[in-house]
């Protein structure tokens, strides 16, 4: 991979959900990079999208949310780049964890409160690395 192409590119990206009165969109139209050795943080009211966006960069909204999202996502691996948005699942399952990682919301259910983070962060990175 060249340094100088982003490790993520997330280009007008939206999403989508069924309701009642036609469609209600949770992310509209969203764009941007990730740096090797970036930290990017997305700030925003609450509602406002953020963990919504983040579930689908890595492909990870209940399909039978019914959600409908456009644009694209691409990630770019020292020895090829894949676009998430069209990727299989065989793909992604090979993506998540080895290349891609959330720590869900909900800290207490996510994060073991007797260890601190970073024995935790060492941990996955000693299983996935
Ligand atoms: N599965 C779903 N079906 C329908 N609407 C949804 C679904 N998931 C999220 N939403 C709606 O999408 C919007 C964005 O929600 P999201 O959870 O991404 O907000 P957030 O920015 O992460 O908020 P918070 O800061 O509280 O975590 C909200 O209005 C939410 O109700
Ligand atoms: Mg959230």
């Amino acid at each position: 991979m060249k340094d100088d192409l982003p490790i993520v590119s997330v280009k007008n990206f939206g999403v989508e959900f069924p309701s009642g009165v036609g469609r209600f969109t949770a992310v509209n139209n969203i764009s941007f990079d990730i740096g090797r050795g970036e930290i990017v943080a997305i700030v925003g009211e609450s509602g406002s999208g953020k963990s919504v966006a983040a579930l689908s960069i890595i492909q990870l909204l209940s399909k039978s949310s019914g959600a409908y999202s456009e644009g694209g996502i691409l990630l770019n691996l020292p020895d090829r780049s894949i676009e998430l948005s069209t990727a299989s699942e065989a793909e992604l399952s090979k993506i998540r964890g080895k290349h891609v990682s959330m720590i869900f919301q909900e800290p207490m259910t996510s994060l073991n409160p007797a260890l601190s983070c970073g024995e935790q962060i060492a941990f996955f990175m000693w299983i996935y690395f």
